[in-house]
């Protein structure tokens, strides 16, 4: 298996087709897709702006479609849900369309969605996502940080990936060398070492802290989402119903 990190979205170059692809961005777009789906969206719709969002939602009935995201960390006016994971519980998404926009999340996925089968990976779901991808020959873990920079919990998450799918004969690049150091560094106390990050102090002051516990729950929501035709599902399959 040859294994490569992007630490930022624009490091990802491109891949072939059979390439797995997971997206992360704990803090908190992949982890609060992943609780979507968890409790019964019917499938989560990734935009990379707001207007795309309200457009798209205009053909659904008000009680079939649920807006959510944030910008600047705060649900977006007009939008029903923000990026809090415990907002997407099952009495308010169950059996809804979720379109959903993110600062760095969603376009991290815009950056991936063009090439290989794609998932969304977060701690949450890790072990999971990680089997889905296990069977293939190349893998490559988009980070999708913040505003261009690194952030240091969604590279630690990719480092934790590459840990975890490496067998001996792996190839890693070296983005996936330091991405599985890194983790490796700090796996023993991962929650004390990525509250510290610079979103997480930034969620904290905002009065999220909750959200950081949420995120940080090793394989607390097992589900696989998967972005298959600009929509993701949370069975790994992509297919929508
Ligand atoms: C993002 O996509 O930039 C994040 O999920 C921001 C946030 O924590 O709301």
């Amino acid at each position: 298996m040859r294994i490569s990190v992007a630490p930022v979205p624009r490091g990802f170059a491109g891949c072939d087709a059979d390439t797995g692809i997971i997206v992360v961005d704990v803090f908190r777009a992949s982890t609060t897709i992943a609780a979507a789906l968890a409790a019964g969206a019917r499938f989560v719709l990734p935009v990379t702006d707001v207007e795309q969002a309200m457009r798209l939602a205009e053909p659904y009935a008000a009680n079939e479609v649920l807006l959510g995201g944030e910008r600047e960390c705060q649900r977006i006016e007009g939008f029903q849900l923000g990026n809090s994971p415990r907002e997407y519980t099952r009495e308010v998404v169950a059996g809804k369309v979720v379109i959903f926009t993110t600062t760095n999340g969603t376009q991290a996925l815009a950056a991936a969605k063009d090439s290989g089968a794609v998932y969304i990976g977060s701690f949450v779901n890790f072990n999971v996502v990680a089997d889905a991808v296990a069977g293939r020959d190349k893998v490559t873990v988009i980070c999708a940080g913040n505003n261009g920079q690194l952030s240091l919990e969604d590279f630690v998450c990719a480092g934790g990936l590459v840990a975890r799918l490496a067998k001996k004969t792996a190839q890693l690049d070296d983005a996936a060398l330091a991405a599985r150091a890194a983790y490796r560094a700090l796996k023993d106390d991962l929650a004390r070492a990525l509250a510290s990050t610079e979103h997480a102090r930034r969620l904290a002051d905002l009065g999220f802290r909750a959200d950081l516990d949420f995120a940080l729950k090793i394989d607390s929501v097992p589900v696989v989402p998967r972005l298959h035709e600009g929509r993701i599902a949370g069975d790994g399959s992509g297919q929508v119903v």
